[in-house]
This record gives C-alpha cells, structure tokens and sequence, in this order.
C-alpha cells in the first residue's frame, strides 16, 4: 500500500508486518558489503525513516552507490523493531531510482552555516532546520487565521497596489509602467508627471493594509488582513526585510486596554497550536536554535504580559547601570539595544504604551495630555517589536489637525476621514510583523532564515 512516512509516526501498529510503498528522498547511505541503509524523507513529517536493503535485491550495486537527494521508490516489509534507536523500519523489496541526484548537491550530511544556506536558499527547505522553520510557519499562518475566524473576524483581501499613505510614503516602493528608460515627463513645476501612467497617478506598492481594513470595520465590527507587506527602507539589521508579511486585525467598540488583552490572547494562541501540531520541529528548534525555547514558549502561555508607558521604560532604561550606544530619552524611540534591555528586565512580553505623539503615525489616538497617543509595541526577547498597534484617532478635526501637523495629504486620504464622518466610534487594531513572530517560535535571529526567499537591501536572489 502507498503510504507516506507521516503515517508511520502517527500510527506504527497500523503497518507492522505488512508491505509499504513510500516515495521520497535519500537523507543518507551507509552500506557494507551485503547489506546497507537509507535514511528516506517524504516531506510528509520531520523525520526519516530507515530502509534496510540486502544484496538479494538485483539492483543493490546501484543502490549503494545512490547519491543524496535522489528521488526514490521503496516497497517493502513495515517491520517492528526491538531495542533500536527508530521504533520500526522498512526492509526493502524493492528499490526504484526515480531521480539520481548529481554528486555535487550542495547539502552533503554536515552543519552548513546559515549564510551559505541563503546562498542556495532554493535548496535550504531540505535540511532539518529549514524543515522545521517551514513548517513552523505554515502551521503558524493557519493558526493566527483560526484565532481570528473562531473570533468572528472577517477576513479581507486590501490592496497591494495603493495611493494611501500609511506609514510613510517615503518607505514605499514606487510603481509606474513609465520607461525608466527614456526622460520621464515632467508637471510645469519639475516633478514626474504620472497622469500618462497606467493609473493616471503617483502609485505605491503596500506598507500596511491597515487603512483599507480600516475601511471594514464599521461594516463587519471585526477585520483582519493577512498579506505581503513592502518596505523600501534601508535597514540591514536582523530584524527587517523590504518584503514581510503582516497580520493587521481592526477591531470596532475597542480601546487600547482592549487592544492589549486581543494581542496578548491571539500571541497566545498562536503558540498554544505550534507547540501542539509541531512538537518534533519545536524539539528541533530547542536543541539546535534556541536552549529553552520550549520552556519560554510554556512560560508565554502562562503569564500575564507586563503593560508600562512608554515613559516608565525610559525611566527604568536611565536607571539601568551601563553604557548605552543610543542614550534613552523621553520624547524619542526605543532602539534595539533597549527593547533588548526591557525584555530581559522583565523577562518575557512586555507592551509599552502611550508614546510620544512625535514620533508616531497621524492616525493613532491623541491622549487627554496632548503628548502622547494611545499606542502600543509590544516587544519579545529576541525578535524586538513584533506587534505595532494603537487605538485610532475617531474624532475628526483632532485627526485633520495632526495630519496637518504632520504634512500627511489630506486630499488622498478623504476616505479614510470620511469614517470620522460617517458613524465614528472608538476602535484600535495593530499589526503582527509575521517573520518577527517566526523568529521568537522558532529562536532563529536572523529575518532572512524565515522567510522562504529573503529580499533585504542588496539581496534578491532567485
Ligand atoms: O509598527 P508597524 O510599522 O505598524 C503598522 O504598519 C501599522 N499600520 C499596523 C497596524 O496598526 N495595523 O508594523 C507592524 C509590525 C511591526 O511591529 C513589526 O513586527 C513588523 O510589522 N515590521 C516588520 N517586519 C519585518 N521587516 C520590516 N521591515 C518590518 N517593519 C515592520
Ligand atoms: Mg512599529
């Protein structure tokens, strides 16, 4: 019968004593002269199974010399076995070889270092780190859309194509079909003039959907979009990417304590279902990525996340006795080195809330001081911010006077001030960056090494 490894994990005694066909991929090869073993994955599951094969097979000088990565066909016994490290194996009847792989193939059984996987990024799902980072994220993608669908949430597809400018346009890319060839044409006042383009005007690819969600809200209460988000920004670090995906909830009747309680119960929900459906890749992940990730996974579950402002951890960033790169002020951002710093102080979540307006976006709730809006980080060990969010401003002259304040157009952006018009109420949503979420599952520090094909600043290959 065809079978796929999967099965014989999840039940063994349904296949002890008969014969089993499986079709996969040579791991490893060890033979001696009559007999010898392949380790074969299917990409069913995490491990291998072993395939014992003898010399009464006709093609076994061939099977010896089979390469890895060569694709194959097996049928044999399913056999019990006793006081071994793998609890069954299969004895080969028969060994088809579908696919030789060429001996050069890039992953021969030793550790390679993740920079050079990136490098052959088209082949890194093969390994076990990658196996496990990959599944990790599909399991984790399916679970942030059942949290939201069991919740009541709708789901929408917001544009990738856009002309609202939602956190910044200057970190959007342009999009044009003018010949970037040719001299562009140019408006009486010296700027490119796009009214020739395919849409008649300045046109971007997405940096948040949360506008258009927004939009959705007052229609179904309960919003989310789960989507590729694009960045052009300049940052090389280990937390960024200029493609990333984003999870943007919007919540209608919701207030940042609100908001708070929504990120802190889907984060961990979101862990709850990774430990459950991915115990081998997380084992993995704790012995060979992260020591302890599992039990901090454990401990997230358990804990009540800690909520401070924003100036609370400025105070307890000047208490701390050390040297600091960026001096902590009140008034300014948190750098990497201080989320650093407040995660381990409290060792674990924290939310910092009510920020300084300044150096935060037009949209985000004004506080009755008029210094500081209703927004929330919440930041995890590791991975830094992984959710931005904030109630958002419903009244609508506050809003048109800060986006004033801060140079945003109002012409482009009617729509979107036309909810203040039209039945405006309290409501908060944020942002979940995906990648970053990965990295504190999985314990990987690097943005590239979640992602299946990385595009950060000099980089895109395949
Ligand atoms: O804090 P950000 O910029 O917030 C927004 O985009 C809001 N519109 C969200 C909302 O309220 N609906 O981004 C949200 C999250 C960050 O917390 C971070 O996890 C992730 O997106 N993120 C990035 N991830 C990878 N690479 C980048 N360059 C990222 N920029 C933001
Ligand atoms: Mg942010």
């Amino acid at each position: 019968m065809e079978c796929v490894i999967k099965d014989f994990f999840q039940n063994p005694e349904k296949y002890y004593s008969k014969d089993v066909t499986i079709s996969g991929w040579i791991r490893t090869v060890r033979d001696s002269k009559t007999f010898g073993f392949l380790e074969v994955n299917d990409g069913s599951y995490f491990k291998n199974v072993q395939v014992v094969f003898n010399n009464d097979l006709e093609n076994f000088e061939n099977i010896c010399k089979l390469t890895i990565a060569s694709s194959v066909e097996i049928t044999g016994e399913f056999v019990k076995t006793e006081n071994a490290k793998q609890a069954f194996e299969i004895h080969a009847k028969e060994v088809k070889i579908l696919g030789e792989a060429d001996p050069d193939y890039p992953l021969q059984k030793k550790r390679h270092s993740f920079e050079y996987l990136r490098t052959i990024a088209y082949l890194r799902p093969r390994t076990n780190t990658f196996s496990a980072i990959f599944r990790i994220r599909s399991v984790a993608a399916f679970a942030i859309h059942e949290y939201f669908q069991n919740n009541g949430y709708v789901y929408v597809h917001t544009p990738i194509i856009t002309c609202a400018d939602c956190e910044g346009s200057a970190e959007m890319f342009k999009l044009t079909t003018l010949d970037l060839k040719k001299e562009l044409p140019k408006t009486e006042d010296g700027q490119t003039d796009f009214s020739g383009d395919l849409f008649g005007k300045e046109t971007y690819i997405t940096g948040s959907g949360q506008l258009h969600v927004e939009t959705f809200a007052p229609a179904f209460r309960k919003v989310y979009t789960f989507g590729p988000t694009l960045r052009s920004e300049n940052s090389n670090t280990k937390t960024h990417a200029n493609e990333f995906w984003m999870i943007e909830p919007e919540i209608s009747f919701c207030d940042l304590e609100g908001l708070m309680n929504i990120e802190e119960d889907c984060l961990k929900y979101i862990v709850t279902k990774v430990l459950e459906r991915c115990p081998e890749e997380i084992d993995f992940c704790d012995q060979f990525i992260e020591k302890g990730l599992k039990d901090k996974l454990h401990k997230l579950i358990n804990s009540s996340f800690v909520r401070i402002d924003h100036k609370e951890a400025i105070d307890i960033l000047k208490k701390a006795d050390r040297e600091w790169e960026f001096k902590p002020e009140y008034g300014e951002d948190l750098a990497k080195e201080h989320e650093k710093y407040i995660t381990e102080y409290f060792n674990g979540p924290v939310f910092v809330k009510n920020w300084p307006k300044d150096i935060k976006s037009y949209y985000m709730k004004l506080n009755p001081d008029g210094k500081t809006v209703a927004a929330v980080d919440l930041e995890v060990p590791g991975a830094g911010e992984i959710m931005g969010g904030s109630q958002r401003e419903d009244d609508l002259e506050t809003l048109r006077k800060i986006m004033k304040e801060k140079g945003i157009n109002e012409d482009q952006l009617y729509w979107y001030m036309d909810l203040r018009r039209y039945g405006t109420n309290v409501h908060s949503g944020f942002g979940l960056g995906f990648e970053r979420l990965l990295m504190y599952l999985t314990g990987m520090e690097n943005i590239r090494d979640v992602i299946p094909f990385p595009r950060t600043p000099n980089n895109c290959d395949f």
